[in-house]
């Protein structure tokens, strides 16, 4: 959103203000302030004109205004009802140099998942990518990862699901004997060895859709499923941007927060990675994101593979 509008806004969120009392505040002409009002109504923004003057009633439900109003993280938003991929976007918007963009979608129709695999992207979730340019060698991209499973698992547990961390970055829901996938999350990246170009961090969440509608997985639930209610689409967005913009800054205090909420550390797992199968028990996990397994012969630390949780031996 425009600068300019950012300010109007922010003016209006305080109460009653006239409209010439908003042109002189931001320097600008009254008929440029009544279009500025007549765009965020447009945008779904309910502002009231009284005798005080202005009042912002009701902000909109979601999208790219709803979103930027109130966030509290250097990101500007780039919304769209409808796309093909908000990681396929994102990407093209790093290659025209863009950075600090959230490109966010209520409907994806070719998400796409890690390992080639499709993402299924109903209308009521919320498929978001961020691009940004981190200073940082390449090798260090993947606590990016780690950050946005902790960012999103925060929000999750502050809307009332009670959301772990399987490694390294599925964020998920215990059911019974089951687990069941609330998030996916693909980074993808660009650069030298020694430093990063830009990263894309793709993350989709299973808001308000139904399960049943995600056939590409198979176990998933979302957070309107786990709750029995919608959950605020604006809000949880706000609330994984803001924690993912902290945790960026703070790469080496991700790990500690990922120990918190990982489901995976002290489980007997099975992990395969391009070249092998490693089969043990994990103990930890390691910068940027490689994790720790005692297998019965050794220590072994695998950076990246598909993580199974097994059932204890003594079940
Ligand atoms: C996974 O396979 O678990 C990762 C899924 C990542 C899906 C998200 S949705 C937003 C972004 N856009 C995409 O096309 N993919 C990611």
């Amino acid at each position: 959103m425009q600068e300019t509008r950012h300010r109007v806004l922010d003016a209006l969120a305080n109460g009653p203000v006239s409209g010439p009392t908003l042109a002189e505040q931001l320097d600008i002409s009254r008929s440029a302030i009544w279009k500025h009002v007549e765009a965020l109504r447009d945008e779904g923004f309910e502002i009231e004109s009284g005798d005080d003057g202005y009042v912002l009633d009701s902000v909109p439900e979601f999208g790219e205004a709803a979103v930027e109003y109130g966030l509290d993280a250097p990101f500007s938003v780039e919304y769209h009802d409808s796309i093909p991929s908000t990681n396929a976007r994102a990407r093209d918007l790093a290659a025209e140099g863009a950075s600090d963009v959230v490109v966010l979608a209520d409907e994806q129709t070719g998400g796409r998942g890690r390992l080639d695999r499709e993402w299924s992207s109903p209308s009521g979730g919320i498929w978001l990518s961020a691009l940004f340019r981190p200073d940082v060698p390449m090798a260090h991209a993947p606590v990016f990862t780690l950050a946005a499973a902790v960012a999103v698992t925060r929000a999750a547990r502050e809307a009332g699901v009670d959301a772990g961390i399987k490694w390294p970055n599925d964020v998920l829901v215990r059911r019974g004997d089951e687990e069941r996938k609330l998030v996916g999350i693909l980074t993808e990246m660009e650069g030298e060895a020694d430093r990063v170009s830009w990263v894309v961090v793709g993350i989709g969440i299973n808001a308000n859709v139904d399960p049943e509608d995600l056939p590409g997985d198979a176990r998933p639930t979302s957070l309107q499923a786990e709750r029995g209610d919608p959950v605020d689409r604006r809000a949880f967005t706000q609330r994984v941007l803001e924690e993912f913009d902290a945790l960026r800054r703070d790469p080496d205090g991700v790990l500690d927060a990922w120990r918190e909420y990982a489901t995976t550390l002290g489980r007997r797992v099975r992990v395969e990675t391009p070249s092998r199968t490693v089969e043990g028990e994990a103990v930890d996990v390691q910068f940027p994101g490689a994790l720790v397994v005692e297998t019965g012969t050794g220590t072994e630390v695998v950076s990246a593979g598909d993580c199974e949780h097994l059932r204890p031996l003594s079940e």
